[in-house]
Formats: structure tokens, sequence, C-alpha cells
């Protein structure tokens, strides 16, 4: 089938490439012209498992294009993904720019009937504003040509997308046309060989399912943080009361460890999106501004541990800063937990020497020679003339670190740990001050 996907980020790349691996004839474009002529030579813009050889591989085999010429895009799919960002507004709503940009670019060009699918993040009412704009733009070219607009949420994870494209969960498709239902089924045929994965529903329930799953997976965070921080509290150990809930199979372990707050493209933005919208027609969603709330004081949790430590006194001390990303396997470090304690260590007169396995020129490209902030190459040269060791990211190569080094190279022997990585009593044994989180 040809497939066009407009917006060539996290979700339109992964979308594309793996939508070409079972044998579409997939255009991407976008309006980053850097990004697709990177494309072109085979550079991928961003970190993902398995994405560069999806890629290339269905470049070499003609299956897979790159464009920045909507002319082109828009004559070739008789699938219009819309895979574009839906940042936060001033006040924390989706802005719909970027998408209802592509809606309009499709009506100005289309000669043919098309079926746009919304694959952003979008709020409950957009695919009734992009039919909207798509209206009135063939209004103004005098056409009145057939299109269907369907709403198709994305549920991949960052770290884990080709695997959760190629085996989702659920498909959600949310249409008012059987017919486009069907067509969508066809296209995700390949996807479901085990067993039937689409759920076809109507357009605004699919446009809020989205929400739901993120609010619902931030909500499921919020309550362990909050959970931890009272563990801590009244002498509890969160990671024991963890396995103690988990094992409640209407509860389960997943999505439920303690930490130093959540980020990333989705979780912040979507709960605040969803916040906002219900508060534009007049309800107060009450626990989502908990979630969100919570999550905002936990970022802070491991700062706070560190000036308590350090009796306020930051001025001319480093730390070594393990993980920038928002988590593994990703170089995205979009409202990440990082960002929130470099940024507040730095502002209290401390030095940072920050490593990331993957998100080095991420963080290049964020903070520049920011004063105050080093980043290094290794793991071990960040521990180098640093007072103390902050753990954020739970990236596989930090779990099992060499102690005795870490020991050894920092001037006070303290870690703190915002990801319940390290046994408290082994570090207590090696004659390492611990901090983790809602942990005694
Ligand atoms: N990142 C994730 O893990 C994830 C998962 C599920 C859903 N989503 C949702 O998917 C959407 C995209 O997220 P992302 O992380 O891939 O964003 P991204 O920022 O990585 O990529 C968006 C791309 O769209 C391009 N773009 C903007 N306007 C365009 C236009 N008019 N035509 C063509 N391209 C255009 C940008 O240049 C950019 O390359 C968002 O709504 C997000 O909430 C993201």
């Amino acid at each position: 089938m040809k497939v066009t996907v407009f917006g060539s980020g996290y979700v339109g790349l992964v979308t594309g490439a793996c939508l070409a691996e079972v044998g579409n004839e997939v255009v991407c474009i976008d309006i980053d012209q850097k990004k697709i002529d990177n494309l072109n030579k085979g550079i991928i813009p961003i970190y993902e498992p398995g994405l560069e050889t999806l890629v290339k591989e269905n470049q070499q085999d003609g299956r897979l294009r790159f464009t920045t010429n909507i002319a082109e895009a828009i004559s070739h799919g008789t699938f219009q993904f819309i895979a574009v960002g839906t940042p936060p507004d001033e006040d924390g709503s989706a802005d719909l720019q970027y998408v209802l940009a592509v809606a309009k670019s499709i009506a100005e060009h289309m000669n043919d009937y098309r079926i746009v699918v919304d694959k952003s993040t979008v709020p409950v009412g957009t695919a009734d504003k992009v039919r909207a704009v798509m209206v009135e733009v063939q209004a103004k070219r005098g056409i009145d040509i057939e299109f269907d607009v369907v709403s198709n949420p994305e549920f991949l994870k960052e770290g884990s997308a080709i695997n959760d494209f190629m085996k989702p969960d659920r498909i959600i498709v949310g249409t008012d046309n059987p017919r486009t239902g069907e067509l969508l089924k066809a296209l995700y045929a390949p996807f479901n060989r085990s067993h039937e994965r689409v759920i076809t529903m109507d357009i605004r329930s699919a446009e809020l399912t989205k929400y739901a799953a993120n609010a619902m997976l931030a909500t499921k965070i919020s309550f362990m943080n909050e959970l931890a921080n009272l563990a801590e509290m009244v002498g509890a150990d969160i990671e024991q009361v963890r396995n103690g809930i988990g094992s409640d199979s209407r509860i389960g372990y997943s999505f439920i460890y303690p930490g130093c707050g959540y980020g990333g493209s989705c979780f912040p933005k979507d709960v605040k999106a969803l916040e906002r919208a219900a508060e534009q027609i007049g309800y107060t969603a009450e626990l989502l501004n908990a979630v969100e709330n919570v999550n905002h004081r936990q970022k802070q949790v491991l700062f706070n541990k560190i000036v308590r430590h350090y009796q306020g006194d930051l001025a001319g001390k480093t730390f070594a800063l393990w993980g920038l990303a928002f988590k593994p396997k990703t170089d995205d470090m979009r409202e990440a937990p990082s960002r929130v304690l470099l940024e507040a260590l730095i502002n209290a007169g401390a030095k940072v020497r920050a490593f990331d396995p993957e998100a080095m020129n991420e963080a290049k490209r964020i903070y520049g020679d920011k004063p105050g902030l080093v980043l290094v190459e290794t793991a071990e040269e960040a521990l180098k003339d640093a007072n103390a060791l902050c753990v954020v990211t739970e990236w596989k190569n930090f779990w099992s670190p060499d102690f005795e080094l870490i020991k050894n190279t920092l001037k006070d022997a303290v870690i703190f740990d915002g990801r319940n990585l390290y046994q408290p009593s082994i570090l207590k044994k090696l004659g390492i001050t611990y901090y983790g989180i809602g942990r005694p």
C-alpha cells in the first residue's frame, strides 16, 4: 500500500520504517530540511535501538523515501499519517498548529481520495478540527474531494519503539466510516498475525484513549513516589512495599518503581494537556492535577537530599551525574529529571560532570558550553574530582558499577541514587554513604 508519513521524529520515523519493512511503499516528509538531508545520507537523527538498520535496509530496497516536497508526498499515499509534534502551549494545552498545518497542506494538494490518519497525540475534537480545515481549504480551491479522518494514536515506547510497533498490545482505530476501518485493518494486518490487535471505536474515544493510557501510567508513578516519600518518613522501605503490592495481580509489578520523577516527551505534556482540556470544559481534574504536582516535587527530591547532606553548602562542590536521558535506551532529554537536578546544582554554585551512554550529543545541543557543566566520555571520568555521585537514569551499565573505584575516586564517597539501583546494606558495608528514594 502507499503510505505518506508527516513528521520524521520518534513516531514518524518508526511508523514509516515499520510500515515499509512489511512491504508498503512509504514516503516520509518533514519540514526540517537538515533532518531529511541527513536521512537521505543514512544519518538517523535519534537514537532508537534497531531503527538505523531498519531505515537503511528499507531505503536501499526502495520502499522508504524521505522528502521535503509536499506535493510529491501528498500525491503518493492513500494513507496520509500525521506524526508531527503536539508540544504544550503556553498554558499547557496541546498546541495543534503543526497538526492543522499538515491538514491544510493535504487539502491544498490532494487530487484524489485520502485517508488522513492522526497518530499524533491530540485532544478530543481534533479530528473535527482537521476535517473543518480541510473542508475550508477545499472550498477555497473550489473542489470537493472525498476524504476520511481517522484517529490512530501511537503507544510505542522510546527505547523499544520498533518492537512495540511490530508487536503492539493494541492498535486503536477511531473512525466513523466502517470502510475506512477495514482499510486500516488491512494496512495493519502484518502486525496482527498471532491475534487481532485492532480495536475499532469512535473517533473521540480513540483520541481520549491515548491520554487515558498516559495519564494512568503517570498516576501509577506519582502514586509510588508519594508512597516513597511517606515510607522514608515513617521508616519503611518502599522497595519492600513495592514487592508487597506488586504481587497482587490487580496491581501488578509494572510501572510502580519509585524514582526521581517521570520525564520525556509524553507523560508531562499529556497529563497537563488533559488537565487543561478538562478545565476548558469546566471540569477540574483533581487527580491529574495531583499527579502533576507530585511529579514536579519529585524532580526536586534528589537535590533536596544533596542540600541536606551538605547542609546547604554546595558552592565549590562537584557532582558526578550518571544519566541524562529521561529513561534508558533513548537519547531523549525532553523534561528529563536530570535537567532539573543539574540546573539546580549549578544554580547553587556546584559543578556537574555528566555522562550518558547515548544522550551526550543531545546534552551538547541543549546546554552548549554551559558554565559549571562538563560533559564527559565515560562514567568513570564523571567521578574524577567529584564529591559525590548522583544516578538519575537506570541505564543497564550503571547497575553493577565498581564500587571500590567509586569510593576511591569520589572525595566524599556518597551516592544519591534516584532510581534505587543499589543495595543500601552493601554500600554501607563498603563505607559508602547512600541515599535512595523511599528507603530508610
Ligand atoms: N515520542 C514518543 O515516544 C511518542 C509516543 C507516542 C505518541 N507520541 C506523540 O506523537 C507525536 C510526535 O511525537 P515525536 O516524539 O515523534 O515528535 P518529534 O518532535 O520527535 O518529531 C516531530 C517531527 O515533525 C516535524 N514536523 C513539524 N511540522 C511538520 C509539518 N508541517 N510537516 C512535516 N513535518 C513536520 C518536525 O520537524 C519533527 O521532525 C506527538 O504528538 C507525541 O505526543 C510520541
